[in-house]
């Protein structure tokens, strides 16, 4: 369930759209090794191996053992090694690869800053680390009864989307004190113009999505998710949600 969910993700066209804002300024090239923290699928792990080449190659490390099985299950013959572990505490070792793609991954992590720390760590000086993650307070929608929405999005960020809910629009700051240069920050801002399209990034509108995770008062989802497919029906539902692109350079 988990690995579909990440696979639809990474096809949505806009989360297409960030990932190529994240190729653009991470600037990956033949020969190089590239490290993919917190790979999932495994899907950006064999899109740098295809650009990095036979030369290079891709380190694929994920916390979950069954999606680092999975990933190796969808793997391509490209030159991708996949190894379970911790961002945080990365069992590799100082100066080893000249990049790093890091997706959606700090906002679930206990201490950004230390699983930061570990990428510059292992990143040879003027190798690059590309960090993407989502601002969840920049989620607004429009086209459903104002008052509803407000409830909704409070009860969402405060129990539904993940603890470190604002990790996009920190990224930045983070990258600073740690000393990194040349860095850029890239706001993409996710439109879904359908009930359909969010569904697949924005659990809240995922009628799959059962209760018990909503963990909501009685009625509040029914009452959404009928508003949702409502303002769909008219088409003028929308969603918005910012991801952030923020690359910077190891220094040395
Ligand atoms: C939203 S998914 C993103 C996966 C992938 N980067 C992508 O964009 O499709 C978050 C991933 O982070 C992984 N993850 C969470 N905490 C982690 C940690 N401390 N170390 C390594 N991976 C972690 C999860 O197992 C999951 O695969």
């Amino acid at each position: 369930m988990v690995l579909e969910v990440l696979v639809a993700m990474g096809r949505h066209p806009e989360i297409q759209r960030v990932r190529r804002v994240g190729y653009d300024s991470l600037r990956p090239t033949a020969g190089q090794r590239l490290l993919d923290a917190g790979s999932g699928a495994g899907d950006v792990a064999r899109l740098l191996a295809a650009t990095v080449g036979g030369d290079g190659d891709v380190l694929a490390v994920d916390y979950s053992a069954s999606l680092t099985a999975a990933a190796v299950d969808r793997h391509d013959g490209s030159n991708v090694r996949y190894l379970t572990g911790d961002v945080s505490a990365l069992d590799l070792p100082d100066d080893c690869v000249d990049g790093v793609w890091c997706e959606r991954v700090l906002q679930h992590v206990d201490d950004a800053d230390r699983a930061i720390g570990e990428m510059i760590r292992v990143t040879r000086p003027g190798g690059r680390i590309c960090l993407i993650d989502t601002d969840w307070d920049s989620l607004a929608f429009d086209g459903m009864p104002a008052g509803l929405g407000e409830v909704v999005l409070a009860h969402v960020r405060g129990n539904f989307t993940p603890r470190q809910h604002d990790m996009g629009r920190t990224l930045r700051r983070r990258l600073v004190a740690s000393g990194l240069s040349r860095l850029t920050a890239t706001p993409v801002t996710c439109f879904f113009g359908t009930p359909e399209s969010a569904a697949v990034v924005l659990p809240m509108v995922n009628p799959q999505v059962p209760e018990e995770v909503w963990a909501t008062p009685p009625g509040l989802r029914d009452e959404w998710l009928a508003c949702v497919e409502a303002a769909g029906a008219s088409g003028t539902f929308l969603a918005v949600l910012t991801i952030w692109v923020v690359t910077g350079t190891v220094p040395g």
